[in-house]
């Protein structure tokens, strides 16, 4: 039962700690129901006299205490749920505690705990105060030394750093001892015992030091590793070439784990992997697996400079170390696979994630300025628009002086943990611009909507551009300021000509207008290039202006975005009852020219086919009605499928795979391309092209066809699909990562049956709500990527989704959490909708026992 409201934690009160650690030496005695941590630290005051040394540790059973070896009395100390306070201590001093946990009864996954026999640990945000007491916050940096014992059956024992010492003890008991050099923050600390086979390869550095690369999987599934590990190679390589930035250390280890609340996590010298995102096969994981695995590799590798050598001061600096990484992994990724499909795959993650966050009562500042728990901040918000910030600071200041402020922040933090001020204070020195204006950025929440208006005068050929800025209130924030905003523009003739090549137009206050002289015809604008910025831009362009942009703009990402923004207009057209049948003929012809071109990428032409989502139309209206988009978007995916029809199953068969399987860009698009296809075919679904589908799915060698094909069937319904769905569970049932995407694509099903489904598969024998993958792929899948039926007129879909908040929260606050954001958006949506989604969140909110993660999100939600 909640006893009082749990207290806000305030950016403005920060304070430093006042004490230093100067090294940590911790010993485990390693067993799943009772380990036993000792801890001593060399403490050092470097604040006020008298104060008193405070220690995070939650559910620790404290054993013993002592100072410079003398025990304490428990008079001399303070125990509560949270806290160990000692009031008076030296002013220099070793501090001594042992504590027992309990891995095997952590469901939470944050800290130490069991996955598949396994210890392992997550220690960010807070979690290694659930392992020892510590000052658990990210600016006590300390070098560690970790001693770790357990029964040999716990084969390799790692943390971080290098290995000084390891041997066997009596009792079929053995010990490493592991050293990092470097000092760190409580939350980088990671540990894991198992047994584990191993991949191994070596990378030498630009200067000339060789470094040990080891991959820890489950027994047996070493060769599934093989991928992320030519991918940490390229992102070793990369980031010395992109950014000068070399290893230091001589050894870097992965180890995948199956239980994993998130991603990834980049402790330092032992990352620990989601599984999902690290063991690859062609049968066993799809093209966008394994891009995703090459980009979190890279995320959590560049980590190293960027979070681990210099980290955060305090948490609301989240984005210092998660916005720039993103940025670098999104430059990574854009260098292996091409910068146009890359940014397009970008920017539709940003819409579908962060601008709904922005949109919704949930929206934050990408460096917010309070929270009740930390957890809840690890968004899209803080991680994708936090990279897009990098990007447009990239963009105004030119790449030589972005990268001069790089290399300043690099050198001046080095070993620090520090603030987005000084990380924006060395690209202010670098580049000599005042960028006071731009760190609005970071403290103001909402999507800026700017709109464009133009003027041409033909006789003076001039042509002014009106750019206008506006950004809506979100909640705590009722008055937006100006931003400084870079719009990327360029200009092409009537018949699809380049007449002007692109210029950044910096829009500061409300308003501007620019002036263009010597422009010999009244051009198409096409503007925000690159999407150069956030923002959403409307303008005062004719739909025959996005069509010259759609058939001929060298800018591939505005060319998409043409073709994007003319499906919006025609779809939510239709969803208002005033369908365009012309325009939707012509949009389907326009389609079928743009995928005749023998010029553009395979990739690209995927992307082309995809009509915005459900999700990104429902943005786009308010009140957002899901089902009469769900109809409208239908009926122009017919209408194409229809159109094109005979051009999709040429392309299909055209894209064939000639035999032996890539991974690479370019063959992953070629697959892309056939799966596209087979997605918008099953909008029309007449025998042929089912009996295409079947085939597709049958024949399928790499699991994204089987996926493709499996995606479509469920569209289609009925027998073939019921067939194929049973067929791949036949086939995959011992493969977790194989039976996640078995759960997700039902999750998706856009049939009116989709919530009975989904109710049944709570009951499948398969399901676990304790595994976090296979969790999300059911109940995230459904609430997120399947609109139609989640907002059904009933209710249903949100009262299930409630019932599994609530059921996760029992022991998984960080899962459960991550859930209430779908319901967060009912004040978009039509009343009888959005009331009986707000029920929900109240439902939620007024449970007994809830826990602050998902606390602090329902009340948000409904404020
Ligand atoms: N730092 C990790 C990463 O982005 C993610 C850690 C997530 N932690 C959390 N409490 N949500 O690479
Ligand atoms: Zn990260």
């Amino acid at each position: 039962m909640r006893t009082e409201t749990p207290q806000p934690i305030r950016l403005s009160d920060y304070r430093p700690f006042p004490f230093e650690i100067e090294t940590t030496q911790l010993s485990f005695q390693l067993a799943p129901s009772a380990t036993r941590v000792t801890a001593t630290l060399k403490v050092r005051r470097t604040g006020a006299a008298g104060e008193a040394l405070a220690l995070n540790g939650e559910r620790l059973a404290l054993k013993s205490i002592a100072i410079d070896g003398q025990a304490l009395s428990a008079n001399q100390y303070a125990l509560d749920d949270e806290r160990l306070v000692i009031a008076e201590v030296p002013d220099a001093f070793e501090l001594t505690t042992q504590v027992e946990i309990d891995p095997s009864a952590n469901k939470a996954l944050m800290g130490l705990y069991m996955s598949g026999g396994r210890f392992c640990t997550q220690c960010e945000a807070e979690g290694f105060r659930t392992i020892t007491f510590f000052p658990d916050r990210p600016d006590v940096l300390s070098r560690y030394t970790v001693r770790i014992e357990a029964d040999a059956t716990f084969e390799h024992l790692l943390s971080n750093g290098n290995l000084m010492e390891a041997g066997e003890l009596e009792g079929g008991r053995h010990y490493a001892v592991w050293n990092d050099p470097f000092p760190k923050p409580a939350y980088l600390f990671a540990l894991v015992a198992g047994r584990l086979d191993v991949l191994e390869d070596s990378f030498v550095t630009m200067s000339g030091r060789t470094v040990a690369l080891k991959v820890f999987v489950d027994p047996g599934q070493a060769s599934r590793a093989a991928y992320a590990l030519d991918a940490l190679k390229r992102s070793m390589k990369w980031d010395e070439e992109a950014f000068g930035r070399e290893y230091d250390l001589d050894l870097f280890m992965i180890v995948a784990v199956r239980d994993f609340n998130f991603g990834a996590m980049e402790n330092k010298g032992l990352n620990i992997f989601n599984s999902s995102l690290l063991l690859a096969e062609p049968e066993t994981a799809t093209d966008f697996d394994y891009e995703r695995i090459e980009s979190v590799v890279a995320h959590e590798y560049f980590h190293n400079w960027t979070g681990n050598r210099i980290t955060c001061r305090d948490w609301f600096q989240l984005c210092l170390k998660e916005g720039l990484t993103v940025f670098r992994d999104q430059s990574f990724s854009a260098d292996m696979r091409g910068a146009a499909v890359q940014r397009i795959k970008d920017v539709k993650a940003l819409r579908a994630r962060q601008f709904a966050e922005d949109a919704g009562p949930l929206a934050h500042a990408v460096r917010p300025s309070s929270y009740l728990k930390i957890d809840n901040f690890y968004t899209a918000t803080i991680y994708e628009k936090g990279a897009e910030i990098i990007r447009m600071l990239k963009t105004i200041l030119g790449a030589d002086a972005f990268r001069a402020g790089l290399d300043l922040y690099f050198e001046r933090h080095d070993g620090e943990a520090t603030t987005v001020e000084a990380f924006i204070a060395c690209f202010a020195e670098a580049s000599g611009r005042d960028l006071t204006s731009f760190f609005a950025w970071y403290e103001q929440a909402g999507t800026p909507a700017v709109s464009l208006t133009h003027a041409y005068d033909a006789a003076a050929q001039a042509l002014s551009i009106t750019l206008t800025q506006k950004t809506a209130p979100t909640s705590g924030q009722p008055v937006k300021k100006a931003l400084p905003i870079p719009v990327t523009i360029g200009l092409l003739a009537q018949d699809g000509r380049p007449l002007r090549d692109s210029e950044v137009v910096l829009l500061e206050g409300e308003s501007l207008t620019v002036r263009w002289e010597g422009v010999a015809e009244a051009p198409v604008i096409s503007a925000l290039r690159g999407f150069s910025a956030p923002v959403t831009l409307t303008t005062d362009a004719r739909s025959a202006d996005a069509y010259v942009l759609f058939a001929a703009d060298p800018d591939l990402f505005n060319r998409w975005e043409a073709g994007q923004g003319l499906a919006r207009g025609l779809i939510l057209a239709r969803a208002a009852g005033t369908p365009d049948e012309v325009g939707e003929e012509r949009y389907a012809q326009a389609l079928g020219q743009a995928l005749d071109d023998p010029a553009a990428d395979p990739a690209f032409k995927a992307l082309l086919l995809a009509l915005p989502t459900e999700g990104d139309l429902a943005l786009a209206v308010e009140p957002a009605d899901p089902a009469a988009i769900h109809e409208a978007r239908g009926a122009l995916r017919a209408r194409i499928a229809v159109h094109l029809g005979e051009q999709l199953a040429r392309i299909h068969g055209a894209m064939q795979g000639d035999g032996e399987f890539s991974p690479d860009a370019a063959s992953a698009g070629r697959r892309a391309l056939r799966n596209a296809c087979v997605d918008l075919l099953s909008a029309d679904p007449h025998a042929d092209n089912v009996q295409r589908i079947v085939g597709h799915f049958e024949a399928a060698a790499a699991l994204t066809d089987a996926m493709g094909g499996l995606s479509a069937l469920l569209a289609v319904g009925g027998e073939p699909c019921e067939t194929a769905l049973a067929a791949f569970h036949a086939k995959w049932r011992h493969e977790p990562l194989v039976l996640d995407k078995w759960f997700s694509v039902q999750a998706r099903d856009p049939s009116d049956n989709a919530l009975k489904r989904v109710l049944a598969l709570t009951e499948h024998a398969d399901f676990d709500a304790g595994n976090p993958n296979r969790f999300r792929a059911l109940v995230q899948g459904f609430a997120s990527a399947n609109p139609a039926r989640f907002h059904d007129a009933s209710g249903a879909g949100y009262r299930f989704l409630a019932d599994q908040i609530l059921a996760v929260d029992g022991f998984n606050p960080m899962t459960a959490a991550r859930l209430v954001e779908p319901l967060g958006g009912w004040r978009r949506y039509v009343p009888a909708l959005g009331d009986l989604m707000r029920r929900e969140l109240e439902r939620v909110q007024a449970a007994p026992g809830l826990s602050k993660n998902v606390l602090e999100l329902a009340t948000r939600a409904l404020e």
